[in-house]
């Protein structure tokens, strides 16, 4: 079977507004990704990889161009229809955790399916799960300020994941993990993107991260310089 596109980039331009002129942060992309690549965005700070992930996520919209994101135009959804687009089907992991910090480690994992009326057993079923794929199922009742950058990361990343969604995009997750937590998790969103099909696009420049990576796209000044397929074995 032809593999299926999931996103669909065409001539992505993104300018931002400086001063009297603008900044072009991303460059005619082009850049189509199918249903379960594992794949990142490479490159130096500043080259576009957290613009790119934002509107693959449809938090921000092009100014020129076409992104498809599971069959949708991202420059055409309301404000309602983006945010049913990432409720429902885009897990975002960013640099910074926003924890919600009055709640439980638990809490704020869970925070994902009561946007979507799970019942209430279920949704115990689904963030033990969860937390049990970042290491944590001990820490469910402490609160964000009770635990370390390392374990805020993890928390982030099973809030992102417990909704299995179609897509993860995960902005330099890896930041404040130590190696040992860096390779579990990643063993992790191996699996899940095997046994789900779930695609997940990183941006980072950690070898940790790259060495699990199946497809790598190299970004300089707002465009792709390369992109690279990584093969078996
Ligand atoms: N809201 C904004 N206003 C102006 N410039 C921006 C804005 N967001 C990003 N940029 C600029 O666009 C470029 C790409 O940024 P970014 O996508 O964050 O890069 P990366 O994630 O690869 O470090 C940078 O030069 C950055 O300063
Ligand atoms: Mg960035």
């Amino acid at each position: 079977m032809a593999p299926q596109s999931i996103i669909s980039l065409t001539d992505l331009v993104k300018t931002f507004p400086v001063g009297n002129g603008e900044f072009t942060a991303l460059n005619r992309v082009n850049l189509t990704i199918d249903v379960g690549e594992f794949t990142g965005l490479v490159g130096p700070s500043g080259s576009g990889k957290t613009t790119l992930l934002n509107i693959i996520g449809s938090l921000d919209c092009p100014t020129q161009g076409e992104a498809h994101v599971l069959g949708k135009s991202v420059s055409t959804l309301t404000a309602r229809e983006a945010a049913e687009l990432r409720n429902n089907h885009i897990g975002f992991i960013f640099q910074s955790y926003n924890l919600l910090p009055v709640y439980t480690v638990f809490e704020n994992v869970e925070f994902a399916l009561l946007l979507q009326g799970i019942p209430t057993a279920k949704r115990r079923t689904m963030v033990m799960e969860a937390l049990e794929w970042v290491g944590l199922t001990d820490k469910e009742k402490s609160k964000p300020s009770q635990l370390s950058g390392g374990e805020s990361q993890r928390v982030a990343i099973a809030r992102a994941m417990v909704k299995k969604p179609a897509i993860v995009l995960a902005d330099e997750p890896s930041a404040n993990l130590d190696a040992a937590n860096s390779h579990h998790i990643l063993q992790t969103m191996v699996k899940l993107n095997e046994q789900l099909k779930t695609t997940f696009i990183f941006a980072t420049h950690d070898e940790k991260v790259m060495q699990y990576l199946r497809r790598i796209i190299h970004l300089q000044d707002g465009a792709i310089v390369r992109d690279e397929t990584i093969g078996e074995g």
